[in-house]
This record gives structure tokens, C-alpha cells and sequence, in this order.
């Protein structure tokens, strides 16, 4: 597959959306192995989207009952979060999308990069059981519309089952 982002600095917000649910088709329909397409997913998010610090995935793991670092794009991050604590954690308990519009006022929200000031995290499932997280991160407060909530809400339905890692 050869990639072709030039140009995309010439589109809005809802067409970088679209554009990155075009190319994440592409790839689901192209690769079949998890590690990779989470690479490129992650990767793909923070070329396309605007205003993001970090992309990238979370997966909960029984034995130690912490959700552990996958494949992301940005700095350095958490390697393991706790599920009582952070913006993550909450999206996994609760099953639900959780978007956070200033994270200085998410009481225990659990700073990566200090660059953040708002969240998203999409649930992701296997056969109807939640096992990980998309998480973002944008150095920009409210950055995350409707419009965004609706395409990654969207993105995780794509891609749940197609990147399930275990
Ligand atoms: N802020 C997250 C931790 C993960 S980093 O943002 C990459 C949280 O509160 O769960």
C-alpha cells in the first residue's frame, strides 16, 4: 500500500475524519496482524488528526488487573495504570466513551505528558467484553467535539475486534 497523506494539511476537521476512517479501511483490509495495525492506527491518528500529543492503545491484563501499554504514537507514557485512578481507567469501568474537556479538573486524571489539557477514550471489545482502550490526548482544552466523539466512536467499532491482541 503506498501512503499518501500529502495535502491533508488542506482539509477541515470532519474531512481529516474521514480521511482517517478511509485509510484505517485500508489498512484493517490489508494487514491482519494486530501489533501492526495498531502501530499504523496509532500512527495515522496523530498524522491526520489535528491538535493531538498522544495516540495509542491500552490493554487490561487479569493477572495484574492494570490496563499495560501498547502501541502508541507521542511521548513516552504510563506503562501500567490501576483501575481506580485516571481518565482510562474510568472509560473501562463505566464501558463508555469518556471525554474530558480539561483534565485539570478531572480530579485524578494521571498526567503522561504535561502537554494535555483534554481526553478521549474509546472502550474497545472482544464478542461484547471490553479489554482495552484508545486513548488521546490534545495539548488544546474542549478539543474533542461531537464531531470527533462520533468518528472514534466510530473508529473503535472498526477496529475492536480486528486488533483484538491475545
Ligand atoms: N491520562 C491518562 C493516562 C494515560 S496517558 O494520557 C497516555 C489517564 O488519566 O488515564
Amino acid at each position: 500500500m503506498s501512503i499518501q497523506l500529502k495535502g491533508i494539511e488542506k482539509l477541515n476537521d470532519k474531512e481529516r475524519l474521514d480521511e482517517l476512517i478511509n485509510y484505517i479501511k485500508i489498512q484493517i483490509d490489508d494487514e491482519s496482524d494486530s501489533l501492526a495495525l495498531m502501530s499504523n492506527i496509532s500512527s495515522f491518528i496523530m498524522a491526520i488528526v489535528k491538535d493531538l500529543n498522544w495516540a495509542g492503545f491500552y490493554f487490561y491484563k487479569d493477572k495484574e488487573k492494570q490496563l499495560v501499554l501498547g502501541p502508541f504514537q507521542g511521548l513516552p507514557a504510563c506503562t501500567r495504570l490501576s483501575l481506580d485512578k485516571g481518565v482510562c481507567a474510568k472509560a473501562y469501568r463505566d464501558e463508555k466513551v469518556t471525554k474530558v474537556d480539561d483534565v485539570n479538573e478531572f480530579a485524578d486524571h494521571i498526567v503522561c505528558d504535561s502537554a494535555s489539557e483534554s481526553e478521549l477514550v474509546i472502550p474497545l471489545f472482544h464478542k461484547g467484553k471490553i479489554y482495552g482502550v484508545l486513548d488521546l490526548d490534545s495539548p488544546r482544552k474542549n478539543r474533542f467535539t461531537d464531531l470527533e466523539v462520533e468518528a472514534f466512536t466510530n473508529i473503535g467499532r472498526l477496529i475492536e475486534e480486528e486488533i483484538y491482541p491475545f
